[in-house]
């Protein structure tokens, strides 16, 4: 797959360790997150990543800052994006079986790498089951694309 990835100054070690771990499972991983320790805003990550993920230039991708969280709420606010914080492997395989999450996200100050990878397998592993679980996905889109929801 081609993975985008992308962080703030927080996250710098746990980007480079886990696009090297994808790199080493054969994916092709587009790094759009800040090389330095030097201050950078989450936001302009989740910004760029989302829109990449939106545009079909990579497939999905892996954001990681401090907590996970804030470039979480960046990368949410571009349309199409369904990018989910987990802390642990459950939650990455429930958020691709039921909400298709197209972004995983995490806190490089909250899990270690090896926590890391086994999220990130956890949720590139799993399929979307579609389903009844569309319908749900599909009021999130509504949301987006409407400010309102028909129920
Ligand atoms: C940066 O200090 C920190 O706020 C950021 O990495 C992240 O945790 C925000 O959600």
């Amino acid at each position: 797959m081609r993975i985008g990835i992308g962080n703030d100054h927080t996250a710098v070690e746990m980007k480079n360790a886990i696009k090297a771990y994808l790199e080493s499972k054969g994916h092709e991983v587009v790094n759009y997150g800040t090389d330095s320790t030097e201050s950078y805003d989450y936001s302009i990550a989740g910004y760029i990543v989302g829109k990449a993920v939106a545009s079909g230039e990579v497939d999905c991708a892996v954001l990681t800052c401090g907590t996970g969280i804030g470039i979480s709420l960046a990368a949410n606010k571009v349309h199409g994006i369904r990018a989910a914080v987990c802390s642990e492997p459950y939650s990455a395989r429930m958020t691709k079986m039921h909400n298709n999450a197209n972004i995983i996200c995490f806190g490089a100050r909250v899990v270690g790498v090896e926590m890391a990878k086994m999220i990130v397998d956890e949720w590139l592993n799993t399929k979307y089951e579609g389903g009844r679980h569309q319908r749900r996905v599909d009021m999130i889109t509504e949301i987006e694309q409407t400010q309102n929801l028909k129920y």
